[in-house]
């Protein structure tokens, strides 16, 4: 585990809370502050759309509260609720803990990180009896009429009123937190206490205090302070050994600041500011004097809704005709995909680089799908970033990272997931690698790695490398009832080598598959022709599995998670699902799975008889595999329906887990009707929720503008209406006012160019993919991405 060094300067202003409160930026109706836009109206204050709330109970995990995009602080209000995996539940019935300075977002698991909290006490009889410990301090929150908690929020800000009457505002910089605690007028003796050991799993049953000050407080003026272990405070102590008898869980601070002297407006304000290193105190120090030198709470907000409102719009969205919640929907879909991975550039423990450091990757496996295609569009400059230090971190480790959190390596999910993100990267950008800092070399040296060099143990990194290269050399015809399942290699179910019983074969050798295929992108790149040809068919033993097993239809009700009794060779999701996952040769699984018509009769199957799976990421991309049968139309209104049953607006506005941003990214797709095959050229096309949808590339400068030319607004349940991309001889898809061969995918030379790429809609949703030969979206049997890629 990391060290935790934490510098906390806290400074109390005898200020009234009024005269601060025209800066107000958030309220927590978005939809009211958002004036309606008129068509080819640029979209200025994005942020005004975000609801930073959605998918913050039931499940969603999503952190709500203060961050840059990607910053290491995200600074949030923890709560009691059992799905605090961000900190937050909305829902009022869970108390109010502490304000911490780390968090992730959206993620399953343990609560992560959540660490140094600070906590303010109105009142307490004397010193020595304030209520310390998180079990007595912990507070529900003010509740309003409508039965929600007085909580606000928008990119960069987050407030909550305590049921002590203290207003908590939270803001933060990259290594920065600023807290503001404005305390009611009836408190004289304005107390904060600065807790150094409940993190997010309480996992501090023995905490170690060093004497060396790893840690340091340095605060103006304080009318008292001392150190504390569980709930006794102690006057005047400032050394925790002195306290330190035996076996303890808790410990902190507790400081008391003089009230407010202003005789007309007697609410005392204090200003914490914590700064956060991996590193040093010192560097703990530096940040925050750096960063937020002059406890600027106001100016720090306005920092940070300008970075995120220059992210966000650079997607643009023409709001006529569209309801607001949509547009609510699509921007605060798109502000959560840039939460994690967070920049830890400079905080790095583990070993000394200039390079950037990314931390909080939960689990690639669930963002090289959406999220990654998604930054291609818009964000190719961090997206650079976040690749170079993936590769830097397989430089000192051996290994991409697959799930990474608090700077070291945790469970793996599948296969070795940061191979397509590096395909991804460099299938795109390939001609501005230099430019953007990232070694053509370091990156294909970082994929040979994890395709070749057998990782210690395989759960935590790299693969089963041995094992597949040995049966990868035969085809594997892994039969399920029904369902045939045709990988050309295979991870045999009873070999497990280092990673353990937990072997989830089927699910990594399909991934393995596609990690192996984003390779071969790279390999073709750069001329490798000897690695492009690597993998071989032959042949190999069968095995049976009941096609529902690990489906909701499971007679057995077999979970297939991360545990040691999954033997089963799935992970979260069933083989009906995993049936349908070869995304680089779908041509060739239509084939094998009888032609066009009994593959749309598969598909239509998953989802009548919910094998489909909208909250894990293997069902992603199967309401869009109609593209490959020639009904684009069937993808459209899956993927509209989709949207219309499981993602809104409300605090459960989400389908299980967020992942770190992979499911908004997801939505942010649907939205725009597009679909993304990581590490290839090609976004497979649908109909926009919008008139008009551009993304700026800031890399090449350029604007893409996707434009349906007779929008006619979105049906509410998703099902018909006039969404179908319209094909045939009239060529309704242009490009730059040329016919377009195909209404089914576009070209990322498209986004290159910043083209005005134009479509025109129809209610039938038969309509085809075009008439040429070229007019389907490619796979590898079919000669797709054999040309320069
Ligand atoms: C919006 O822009 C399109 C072209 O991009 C133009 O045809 C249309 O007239 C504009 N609409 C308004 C209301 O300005
Ligand atoms: C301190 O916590 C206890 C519960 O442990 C509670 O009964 C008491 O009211 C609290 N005191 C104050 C001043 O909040
Ligand atoms: C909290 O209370 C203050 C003062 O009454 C009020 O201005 C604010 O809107 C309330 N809600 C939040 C989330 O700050
Ligand atoms: C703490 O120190 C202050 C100042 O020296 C003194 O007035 C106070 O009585 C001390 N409190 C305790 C509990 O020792
Ligand atoms: C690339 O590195 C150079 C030299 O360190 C630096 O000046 C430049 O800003 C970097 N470019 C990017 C896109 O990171
Ligand atoms: C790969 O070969 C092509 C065609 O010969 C050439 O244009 C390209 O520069 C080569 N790329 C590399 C990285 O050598
Ligand atoms: C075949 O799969 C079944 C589960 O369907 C499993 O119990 C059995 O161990 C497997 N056989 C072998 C040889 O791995
Ligand atoms: C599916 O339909 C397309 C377009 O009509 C056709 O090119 C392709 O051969 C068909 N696939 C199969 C396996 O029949
Ligand atoms: C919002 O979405 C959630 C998650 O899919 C769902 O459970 C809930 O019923 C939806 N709520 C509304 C009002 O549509
Ligand atoms: C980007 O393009 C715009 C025109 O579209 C131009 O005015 C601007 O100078 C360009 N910026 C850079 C840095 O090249
Ligand atoms: C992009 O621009 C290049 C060079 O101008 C051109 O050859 C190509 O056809 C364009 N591609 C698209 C999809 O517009």
């Amino acid at each position: 585990m990391a060290r935790w060094l934490v510098l906390l300067s806290a400074l109390p202003l005898l200020a009234s809370s009024s005269a601060h409160s025209r800066h107000r930026l958030a309220t927590r109706s978005v939809i009211d502050t958002v004036t309606a836009s008129s068509a080819n109206t640029t979209i200025t204050d994005p942020a005004s759309y975000v609801n930073v709330f959605i998918g913050t109970t039931n499940g969603g995990h999503v952190f709500p509260g203060a961050t840059l995009p990607h910053g290491m602080v995200k600074v949030g209000l923890d709560t009691d609720s059992p799905g605090n995996q961000a900190g937050y539940d909305a829902n009022p019935i869970f108390s109010a803990t502490g304000f911490s300075q780390l968090h992730d977002s959206g993620t399953g698991g343990g609560a992560s990180l959540s660490n140094f909290k600070l906590w303010p006490l109105p009142e307490c009889d004397s010193f020595a009896s304030c209520n310390t410990s998180m079990y007595a301090r912990q507070t529900l929150r003010a509740v309003l009429p409508d039965g929600s908690p007085d909580d606000a929020g928008s990119p960069g800000y987050f407030a909550t009123n305590l049921s002590t009457g203290v207003q908590v505002e939270l803001t933060a910089s990259r290594r920065t937190a600023l807290h503001r605690y404005t305390f009611p007028k009836s408190s004289r003796e304005p107390r904060i206490v600065v807790d150094i050991t409940n993190d997010g799993l309480i996992s501090n049953t023995d905490p170690v205090i060093n004497e060396e000050p790893g840690y340091g407080y340095d605060f103006e003026a304080p009318t008292e302070y001392g150190v504390y272990l569980e709930n006794s405070p102690v006057q005047n102590s400032t050394q925790f050994i002195q306290l330190y008898s035996g076996f303890v869980s808790e410990m902190g601070a507790l400081l008391t600041f003089p009230p407010s002297s202003n005789p007309t407006h007697q609410v005392t304000t204090i200003l914490a500011r914590v700064g956060v290193s991996f590193i040093s105190s010192d560097q703990a120090c530096a940040n925050a004097e750096s960063e937020i030198p002059d406890f600027d709470f106001y100016g720090t907000v306005a920092t940070a809704r300008a970075t995120w409102n220059e992210l966000l719009s650079r997607v643009q969205v023409d709001t006529q005709g569209v309801d607001k919640e949509t547009t609510e929907l699509f921007y605060s879909s798109l502000y959560r995909t840039h939460i994690v991975p967070a920049d830890y550039t400079g905080e790095n423990p583990n070993w000394v680089s200039t390079e950037p450091y990314y931390d909080s990757f939960y689990c690639n496996w669930d963002t090289y799908r959406t999220l990654y295609p998604l930054m291609s569009l818009h964000d190719p400059e961090v997206f650079a970033r976040i690749v170079r230090g993936m590769i830097n971190i397989q430089q000192h480790e051996g290994w991409l990272p697959e799930c990474r959190g608090a700077t070291v390596p945790q469970y793996i999910q599948g296969g070795s997931n940061g191979d397509p993100i590096l395909g991804e990267f460099f299938v795109k950008f390939y001609e501005h690698a230099t430019a953007l800092n990232v070694s053509a070399d370091a990156l294909y040296t970082a994929l040979l790695a994890d395709a070749e060099d057998q990782a210690p143990n395989w759960n935590i990194q790299g693969r089963q490398a041995t094992t597949w290269k040995q049966y990868s050399q035969r085809i594997n015809l892994y039969r399920v009832l029904v369902v045939m399942i045709i990988s050309v290699d295979f991870i045999p179910s009873n070999i497990y080598g280092s990673g353990g019983a937990a072997t989830k074969q089927v699910s990594r050798t399909l991934e393995y598959s596609f990690n192996d295929f984003s390779i071969a992108q790279v390999a073709r790149i750069l001329n490798k022709t000897d690695d492009v040809a690597k993998p071989r068919f032959a042949n190999g033993e069968w095995n049976y599995t009941d096609p529902r097993h690990c489906s909701v239809n499971d007679p057995l009700q077999s979970t297939c998670y991360l545990d040691t009794k999954n033997h089963d060779g799935f992970y979260e999701s069933s083989p009906m699902v995993y049936s349908q996952y070869i995304p680089q040769d779908t041509a060739k699984l239509i084939t094998m799975q009888g032609g066009n018509k009994s593959f749309i009769d598969r598909l239509d199957l998953i989802f009548d008889e919910d094998y489909f799976d909208v909250t894990d990421e293997p069902s992603q991309q199967i309401p869009f595999m109609y593209h490959y049968a020639n009904r684009p139309g069937y993808s459209t209104q899956r993927s509209r329906m989709i949207i219309a049953e499981s993602y809104n607006t409300t605090v459960n506005g989400l389908p299980g887990n967020d992942d770190s941003g992979a499911m908004a990214s997801y939505a942010v797709f649907y939205l725009v009707g597009m679909y993304p095959l990581p590490a290839t050229r090609q976004f497979l096309l649908a109909s926009p929720y919008f008139p008009k949808v551009s993304f700026y590339n800031p890399l090449f400068n350029t604007t893409t503008t996707i434009i349906a030319k007779n929008f006619g607004g979105n049906p509410a349940d998703g099902k018909g209406g006039t969404v179908f991309v319209k094909s045939g001889r009239l060529q309704s898809v242009t490009i730059d006012g040329q016919p377009w061969h195909s209404n089914c995918y576009l070209d990322w030379d498209a986004f290159v160019n910043g083209s005005t790429i134009e479509l025109e809609l129809t209610s039938d949703i038969d309509t085809p993919c075009g008439e040429g030969s070229d007019a389907l979206p490619p796979s590898l049997s079919t000669g797709g991405y054999s040309g320069l890629i």
